[in-house]
């Protein structure tokens, strides 16, 4: 799948936890084809959600591609432990602390045949990761600081730097995935979809709703 497909991606964070099993399949069967788990670590974000066991749960629930989102320090010491747990796509934060590097975390994740992405925060730039794009399957453009489901789109600070992301790889020749993960719903997914997103990470948007079905269906009318 390259980025002309555009996908709804429900994020776990907002599903109920106290009966995952049956919200990672409402979600498939919602017709998501990749699933958004987001990881924190209590100090990289001011959050703390799981790690590789709840991966481990829900990649034995399901087929779905699974794209899992480090917010985390240190991604590359605990590395080894989510591509065991079944992980399809890790995206890593440049503006992390690594024991290693960047770019070694992102060879490693690549030498064991999965996806890898960087995330960028809301303040910083694309220039970040301009050492990194040639190497990365996806770029995280995160609409909303990340931490915490249920916040506004960001949309000043954020979509000149997707449009910038979008712009670098067409005239570059590369061919990264632009995901968006933060505030998405039908009224913002198409700002960041004329900006340049194809991957639309939803989480109050997707599991909120009764009927995921009937929303996951709109947000994707809403980019089509
Ligand atoms: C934010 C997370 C998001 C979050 C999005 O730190 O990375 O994936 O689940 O939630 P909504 O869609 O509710 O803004
Ligand atoms: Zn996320």
């Amino acid at each position: 799948m390259d980025y002309h497909s555009r996908l709804i991606l429900p994020s776990l964070l907002a599903s109920d936890w106290s009966k995952v099993g049956e919200e990672v399949r409402r979600a498939e069967s919602a017709g998501a084809r990749w699933l958004h788990l987001d990881v924190m670590d209590g100090n990289f974000v001011d959050n703390i959600s799981f790690g590789p066991q709840m991966v481990q749960v829900v990649r034995k629930q399901t087929q779905m591609f699974l794209d899992v989102h480090l917010m985390i320090h240190r991604a590359d010491h605990y590395l080894e432990r989510f591509l065991k747990a079944g992980a399809d796509n890790i995206t890593i934060h440049v503006e992390a602390d690594y024991d290693s590097s960047v770019a070694e975390t992102l060879k490693r994740i690549r030498a064991a045949g999965k996806q890898c992405g960087i995330a960028l925060h809301p303040h910083t730039p694309f220039e970040a990761a301009l050492p990194y794009v040639k190497d990365i399957d996806l770029l995280l453009v995160m609409t909303v600081v990340p931490g915490f489901g249920g916040q506004p789109f960001m949309e000043k600070e954020t979509m000149p730097k997707l449009a910038a992301a979008r712009d670098y790889r067409d005239a570059n020749g590369l061919s990264y995935h632009l995901e968006v993960d933060g505030g998405i719903y039908t009224s913002t997914a198409p700002i960041a979809q004329r900006n340049g997103a194809n991957l639309f990470v939803c989480g109050t948007s997707s599991f909120g709703p009764p009927d995921m079905k009937g929303a996951m269906a709109e947000l994707a009318a809403a980019v089509a």
